[in-house]
């Protein structure tokens, strides 16, 4: 088979390491790819949006499954183009991605389908909303723009001030562009926050081991948000009953649910749960692999993801027997220092040699470039050292060796990744 990967970033990196593996495939591409996932697939100078392009390289190169892992061009519906072309591709059509594409619509959605989810209501106007917040809103309360907002587009507001200011933010004064025409006002809830990724085929939904996330920039949770600065899976807060109740109560009913509204959903949902006092509560859905989930769940997973990607497309998920190996693996995030606020970028990286033959150790491009033959930084988040051991404790200890094996001038990383094993 020959296999386009659509995406640049770490979660890419681990596609194309997993796709790699397939015995079925003997070509990737990557569109646009970057220099570590150019160990593995010829990567094309084609931008993820460019979605005539895509299609009509993947028509010339005789692709026989393209693998979109970002959510700019699911939103914006690549699937549907290659899809009008007679190409195969593993993502949900632009109807369905809407699932992460609209808060709103998702907050529809779990409403109608009683799906559990904190309370909600919906504004299109900047003027009842405000008025929702003076009369009838409890602080704090959450405000989120409707649309993709590249993960800043979720504001916590502590005070009937801060969320004034908020409406203007994102309603008015359109911080995130049209991501805010509509708002979604939510109530705030507490717990703890996990990650649950699965396949879906449009009927049958297989969920992947569970993940957590660290979001902001700075040890002990403190910073700004970013892109994600390192995960872990399992949870060792996902129990079993925790498991239960999802299946019971999310994971089938979402994907049912869209069946239901004549959105059948192929591809991945990013399950993203708060587990509350009252019980798991869906936060939001993604329809794609987290990044940087992605570079801990995929190392952990024994299956060949062509034979699961192509159970999704053509409706056999239900063959598949998902099976995940019984250990954890831990992802530190390689920043560029200042990061996400202003860094420097084309800084030489060196040590990616210590990786070689290192069973269990992983070093995911993210921010990478070739610039005179040597590999250097291109971005905030530069690379994902992920690291597996026997427990979870056994990986962060790994992963944080790791770590050392590579150099680059203005290396930064939070030293705290998976510290919440400890209280587990
Ligand atoms: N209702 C809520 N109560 C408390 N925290 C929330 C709530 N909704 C979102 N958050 C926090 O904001 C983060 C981002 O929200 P999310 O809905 O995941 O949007 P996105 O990932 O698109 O920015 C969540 O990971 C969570 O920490
Ligand atoms: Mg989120």
């Amino acid at each position: 088979m020959k296999v386009l990967i659509v995406g640049s970033g770490g979660r890419e990196h681990a596609i194309a390491w997993s796709v790699a593996k397939s015995p079925k495939v003997d070509k990737i591409y990557c569109a646009p790819g970057n220099a570590g996932i150019a160990e593995y697939a010829e990567c094309v100078d084609i931008g993820a949006m460019e979605f005539e392009k895509l299609a009509a390289f993947a028509k010339e190169k005789e692709i026989d499954l393209t693998i979109v892992g970002m959510d700019d061009p699911l939103v914006g519906g690549i699937v549907d183009v290659f899809e009008a072309e007679g190409l195969r591709v593993f993502g949900p059509r632009k109807n369905a991605a809407i699932l992460e594409g609209s808060k709103a619509f998702s907050k529809d959605l779990m409403k109608k389908y009683d799906i559990p989810t904190a309370a909600y209501e919906n504004f299109d106007d900047p003027e009842k909303a405000l008025e929702y917040l003076r009369t009838e809103a409890k602080f704090p309360i959450v405000l989120k723009a409707d649309g993709l907002a590249l993960g800043k587009g979720v504001l916590i507001c502590q005070d009937l001030a801060e969320a004034e200011a908020g409406v203007k933010e994102i309603m008015e004064d359109k911080k995130f562009g049209n991501a805010g025409n509509t708002m979604v006002i939510e109530e705030f809830m507490t717990g703890r926050e996990v990650s649950v990724l699965s396949f879906v085929d449009g009927k049958t939904i297989r969920t992947m081991t569970s993940a957590q996330d660290h979001k902001r920039a700075k040890d002990g949770d403190q910073g700004l948000n970013t892109g994600g600065m390192g995960t872990f899976s399992p949870s060792p807060f996902y129990t079993p009953e925790v498991d239960e109740f999802c299946k019971k109560y999310i994971y089938q009913k979402t994907v049912d649910a869209m069946a239901s509204e004549g959105r059948p959903f192929k591809g991945i949902i990013f399950f993203g749960l708060m587990l509350t006092a009252d019980g798991p509560k869906v936060l939001e859905y993604n329809a794609r692999f987290g990044d940087p989930e992605a570079q801990v769940v995929l190392p952990r997973m024994e299956n060949d993801i062509i034979e699961v990607m192509e159970a999704c497309v053509d409706g056999n998920l239900d063959q598949i027997d998902l099976k995940f190996e019984d250990n954890a693996a831990v992802c530190v995030v390689l920043a560029s220092d200042g990061y996400p606020v202003k860094y420097e970028k084309g800084i030489p990286i060196q040590g990616f040699e210590n990786f070689k033959d290192k069973d269990g150790y992983y070093c995911f491009h993210a921010g990478t470039k070739f610039k005179d033959g040597q590999i250097v930084t291109n971005g905030g988040r530069v690379l994902g050292i992920t690291a597996k051991g026997k427990t979870l404790k056994e990986a962060r200890k790994n992963a944080y060796a790791a770590t050392e094996w590579i150099s680059f001038a203005n290396k930064y990383m939070r030293h705290d990744i998976g510290k919440a094993i400890d209280e587990a």
